[in-house]
């Protein structure tokens, strides 16, 4: 536990401060996250040799190697600076490079935080670069995370739910930490990403955590005071039913007006105590958690009850679209999954108040390591949607398995909906689904920036290392870096990444650490479910393999495998309709087996196993291939790191040891998957391997 370890310093080792650390830096300007600013340069200035000047607005920045600065009256406008933005919200800053000597110049305390840590990132280079001026903005002003943490160890989900490093860094014993220095230092980490606000407890709230936004209050501040200094916002999840179960009242219908009351001052009580609260998370009529469903209405009525109580303060309601039947008969092959987020929210498109934020999963499933983009995402021209992606593993090796997800973030947010069409499709008369998407970018980073932006599920915990496999925090730190710019080459933030937290490895090293992680959501998808089916995972727990684990069950996430084909018939012709979703030209190339791109085929389509691939190959080589493969790539990760490990420096044995174990175990697992998914294919469809290779 980390009472007796220190936490590993991630990618902000006092190392990664060297650049910055040995020069002559100015810090001038007030306001409060400044004095973080200044703290830090202290810092590594103190450590590494430099000097560190602290002057007040106006005064001469002198002969300095690096100025921080607010900007001022006699800044001079850079080339292709467009106008004085002191506009209090804005975060972008200035880098302006002349033989050397740099100044970082930002409207907002909060964009030179981001400048700064620009300057840490960008190393030695940042100095020696040719003469420059830039603008650096964030693609998205909503940058968020959410905690699924526990205040008190649930039952069957521990502390943190689908939590895989540990347990809670803001809650333990039953309440909210006395210390909370953990926090700060994830703040740090997070700021250093662009991230700027959190929520700090599960979207099932549960009766303890409920509380939270009552009596819990004072110990909310705390964790937010210890978020302030890093320009981070705090959100908390509620509970729907609050009114009933923390105010007493006999209902929480969204029209009744002592309900409406009851979140009024609730909200009052919140933005009283802390006044640059950000506002409420709320998972509402999905897998249990009370809804407005029980009182007849639907999820807008919901949503602008608890916005109108936010809105005086300029709050916000993050409400999630992860609404479907969780207790449907699995011989019912009429209800598909796939398509509830959309039947529940498309038609309420235009009903969200300004301030309701519909949070949507990135597929229509739940986080499989592929699946189709959400058609939701673009069903909503009215209404601010934000990107739901899940940093933390649920489905994807739950941090035993080295897999960067950088590069499945960076697809998904590349995704065109139009298919970089040059006209939007004429809605077909009398369609009701998605066709008429708005005018403007089309693709999923381009409709989320400037509505409801991104979110994430944190993958931190108090473990040692942050995140359970330290390969992991290589995600949490590309999610932050990918908020701020969705078009960022994912291997170039990796590399980020690894410069930060091995600075000064040998080289050998992150040639490695690349070798193995680069290409490592791809291989994950190899060894697992094949070609978009998802779900072949051990019910619960969804660690492991267990091809039939959720088939007769009623959740909804089944593969029809039998002895002739498997897959789900998605189409609009014979299926359940999901492809007549998207807009075009997407819903005619999923809704052709001959079109469908085969990683996402037997998500919408059921085929033989002898269908032809576009590769060439049959359904059912395909899976023998890649199971083959897949364990053979893990293999090599082994054999890479094992070679690796040996040129880290003596510091980083227990992190080279966390590895190894991790290593050890995704091998097993990997293998697991390859013996059953291949044995489970042959058993089902009697063919044979073309290379008999072992199958048991
Ligand atoms: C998944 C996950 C749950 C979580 C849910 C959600 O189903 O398994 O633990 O509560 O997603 O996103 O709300």
């Amino acid at each position: 536990s980390t009472d007796t370890t220190p936490a590993h310093p991630a990618w902000l080792p006092s190392s990664a401060f060297a650049a910055v650390g040995r020069r002559r830096v100015a810090v001038r300007g007030d306001g409060a996250l400044v004095g973080t600013i200044a703290a830090e340069v202290a810092g590594a200035t103190a450590a590494h040799g430099g000097s560190f000047t602290r002057l007040d607005p106006g005064s001469g920045v002198g002969d300095a190697d690096l100025v921080l600065t607010l900007t001022e009256d006699d800044d001079a406008p850079g080339p292709d600076d467009g106008g004085s933005a002191c506009d209090a919200e804005d975060e972008s800053f200035r880098l302006l490079r002349d033989d050397g000597a740099v100044v970082v110049q930002s409207a907002s305390d909060r964009g030179l935080l981001y400048g700064f840590f620009h300057v840490v990132r960008l190393g030695e280079a940042a100095f020696t670069g040719p003469d420059a001026v830039e603008t650096h903005a964030p693609a998205t002003p909503l940058r968020m995370l959410d905690h699924w943490d526990n205040v008190a160890v649930h039952d069957v989900m521990g502390q943190v739910e689908r939590g895989y490093s540990g347990g809670s860094i803001f809650y333990a014993d039953g309440e909210v930490r006395a210390d909370l220095s953990r926090v700060e230092e994830y703040a740090r980490l997070l700021a250093s990403t662009g991230i700027n606000r959190v929520a700090i407890n599960n979207v099932n709230v549960h009766a303890r955590e409920a509380r939270l936004l009552t009596d819990g209050l004072p110990d909310v501040a705390r964790i937010a005071a210890a978020f302030r200094p890093w320009g981070i916002r705090v959100h908390l999840a509620v509970s729907f039913a609050a009114p009933m179960t923390l105010g007493g009242l006999p209902t929480a219908d969204p029209l009744d007006a002592g309900v409406a009351r009851w979140w009024r001052d609730a909200a009052d009580r919140v933005w009283a105590r802390i006044p640059d609260f950000g506002g409420f998370v709320v998972k509402a009529d999905s897998e249990g958690q009370p809804g407005p469903f029980a009182y007849g209405r639907d999820h807008a009525d919901g949503a602008n009850l608890l916005a109108a109580a936010v809105e005086p303060h300029d709050g916000l309601i993050h409400w999630r679209a992860f609404v479907y039947d969780h207790r449907q008969d699995w011989r019912d092959r009429s209800t598909d999954r796939a398509r509830a987020a959309h039947d529940n929210f498309a038609p309420l498109d235009g009903r969200f108040a300004d301030n309701v934020i519909v949070q949507v999963k990135h597929g229509p499933m739940d986080f499989q390591v592929r699946e189709p983009i959400s058609p939701v995402l673009a069903a909503l021209p009215r209404t601010r949607v934000a990107l739901e992606l899940q940093v933390t593993q649920e489905y994807t090796g739950q941090q035993k398995h080295a897999v960067y997800l950088g590069r499945a973030w960076s697809e998904i947010l590349r995704f065109d909906f139009l298919a970089g069409a040059a006209t939007p499709p004429v809605p077909e008369p009398g369609t009701t689904t998605s066709s008429d998407i708005p005018p403007g970018p089309t693709t999923v980073a381009g409709l989320v920036a400037n509505s409801g932006g991104l979110v994430a599920v944190s993958n931190a915990g108090d473990d040692e290392f942050w995140t359970g496999h330290p390969f992991a925090q290589a995600n949490l730190y590309a999610y932050g870096r990918l908020c701020w710019d969705p078009a960022a080459d994912p291997v170039g933030l990796l590399g980020e990444w690894i410069a930060m937290t091995f600075p000064g490895a040998a080289p050998g090293v992150a040639g490695a650490i690349h070798e193995i992680l680069d290409d490592s959501w791809e291989t994950y998808e190899l060894y697992t479910a094949p070609l978009g089916v998802g779900f072949m995972v051990r019910p619960g727990h969804h660690y492991g393999p267990d091809v039939d684990g959720y088939e007769y069950t009623p959740w909804g996430t089944y593969h029809f495998a039998d002895r002739d084909g498997i897959g789900v018939d998605r189409t609009v012709a014979t299926g359940t309709g999901f492809a007549g979703l998207y807009p075009s030209p997407w819903r005619e190339i999923y809704e052709s087996a001959e079109t469908c791109p085969d990683e996402l085929l037997l998500f919408f389509h059921h085929v033989p196993y002898t269908h032809v691939l576009h590769s060439g190959k049959t359904v059912i080589q395909h899976i023998y291939d890649t199971h083959f493969e897949g364990v053979e790539r893990v293999e090599r990760f082994v054999a890479t790191w094992s070679e690796a490990r040996s040129s880290l420096p003596a510091d980083a044995a227990r992190l080279a040891a966390r590895v190894t174990d991790r290593l050890t175990e995704q091998l097993r697992s990997a293998t697991d998957w390859r013996d059953q998914l291949n044995t489970y294919f042959l058993r089902k469809s009697g063919v044979p391997d073309t290379h008999g290779r072992t199958i048991h």
